[in-house]
């Protein structure tokens, strides 16, 4: 289910979860990607709520990014599913399908690719 939501009343489950894991997508060159990351931050630039990510270099996710410019975050509600942490976490798009790999169900973005 598709739902619009206000982030800044999630800002206490979205900062809860970060240290056990949330996604962090990306588009590029017609492949799906989904990393884990533990750092981030929520905030506020020119009244727009923003989320700040780090990737390192050698990610499959840094090519990604610097090739679409965008990406969206998924946030478990409850704990992370251990499979997908594992999968999304541990491997690399270099090498494996992770939408195929962790079962993932994709949901198209309204507003970006
Ligand atoms: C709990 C957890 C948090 C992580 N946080 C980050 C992070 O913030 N930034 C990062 O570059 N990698 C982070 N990683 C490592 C990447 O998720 C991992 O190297 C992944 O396999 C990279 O996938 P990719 O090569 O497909 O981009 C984290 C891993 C785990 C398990």
């Amino acid at each position: 289910m598709k739902e619009k939501i206000n982030v800044t009343d999630y800002a206490n489950i979205i900062t809860k979860a970060l240290p056990k894991g949330i996604l962090l997508n990306t588009f590029a060159d017609d492949r799906f990607n989904s990393m884990v990351i533990g750092w981030g931050h929520l905030g506020t630039l020119w009244n727009k709520p923003t989320f700040h990510v780090y990737a390192r270099q050698g990610r499959f996710t840094k090519g990604q990014l610097d090739k679409a410019g965008e990406f969206t975050i998924s946030v478990p509600l409850e704990n992370p599913d251990p499979q997908i942490n594992k999968i999304c976490g541990w491997q690399s798009g270099f090498n494996i399908d992770k939408v195929k790999e962790a079962e993932l169900e994709l949901v198209d973005a309204d507003t970006i690719k």
